[in-house]
């Protein structure tokens, strides 16, 4: 039987509790990696973790230390880290940008911004140290490449995302470690669907406008993952990779 094409790989999801991280985390156990899920709700990642077989340390990605105590756990349990999936995010519900606060601005560049720069800060000196290259995988959106209306800060935030992975792919190629960014359209029901479309009664209107006719669910975003942290990977880095039904195009 296959090992799966994570396998002997070491992970850390972040937000794996529920959502799209929690698909990520599923596909990834299922393609025989080690999987240890980052989430700073501790009964709802724990919960998850049970569920799924998998390690759960409680976490918050905007705190250093976090992510200190995060790759000492990965090394004493595992030995090794090869893969981090920076999934956690956040938004404000979708507004007219005149009526953004300090305190939403604020929100959405700590939560996915800052996290990319101390997972990076964190994790490549340790994968630099051990020699065996490895793989971040930044969840952004579709849209930080594609902006609509009334989300501007949120796209931005996710904008330098994909540019902050695009820099990290050129400077650290030389270590092998690659860094690709996965943009989801609108997700099937995960915890943030609601704030991206303003209003339930948005949801229809907006899947018409997909080609393929629906929204992203978990396993479209794990299986993305799974493929850019695979070998068969190995030669791509810096990409910004659509999971969207055709709605970029
Ligand atoms: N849902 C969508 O429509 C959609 C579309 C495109 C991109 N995205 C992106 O996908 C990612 C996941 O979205 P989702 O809808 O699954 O979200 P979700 O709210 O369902 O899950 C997010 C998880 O992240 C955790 N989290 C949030 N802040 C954290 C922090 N500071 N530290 C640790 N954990 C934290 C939450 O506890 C939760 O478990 C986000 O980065 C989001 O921007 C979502």
């Amino acid at each position: 039987m296959s090992q799966g094409k994570l396998h002997p790989k070491v992970a850390i999801v972040t937000g794996g509790g529920g959502g799209f991280g929690k698909g990520i985390a599923a596909t990834f156990l299922q393609q025989g990696a080690k999987v240890i899920i980052a989430d700073f709700v501790e009964d709802v990642g724990q919960k998850t973790a049970s569920e799924l077989g998998c390690e759960f340390v409680r976490a918050d990605v905007t705190k250093k230390a976090d992510w200190e105590a995060l790759v000492k756990f990965a090394d004493e349990k595992f030995g090794r880290l090869d893969v981090v999936v920076n999934n956690a995010g956040t938004t404000y519900r979708n507004k007219p940008t005149n009526e953004v606060t300090d305190e939403d601005f604020d929100k959405v560049f700590t939560v996915n911004v800052r996290s990319i720069y101390y997972s990076a800060n964190v994790v490549v000196p340790y994968m630099q140290k051990k020699g065996l290259g490895g793989s971040f995988v930044t969840i952004a959106s579709t849209a930080g490449i594609r902006p609509r209306p009334g989300l501007t800060w949120y796209n931005a935030s996710k904008a330098a995302v994909i540019n902050a992975t695009k820099t990290m792919a050129v400077e650290f190629a030389g270590d092998k470690i690659r860094f690709n960014s996965v943009c989801p359209v609108v997700g099937l029901n995960t915890g943030l669907s609601d704030l991206f479309l303003g209003k339930p009664e948005n949801q229809a209107k907006f899947m018409a406008t997909v080609p393929l006719g629906r929204g992203c669910s978990p396993e479209d975003v794990g299986n993305a993952c799974a493929f850019l942290s695979s070998e068969e990977a190995a030669f791509l880095t810096g990409i910004d990779m659509p999971v969207d039904g055709g709605r970029c195009v």
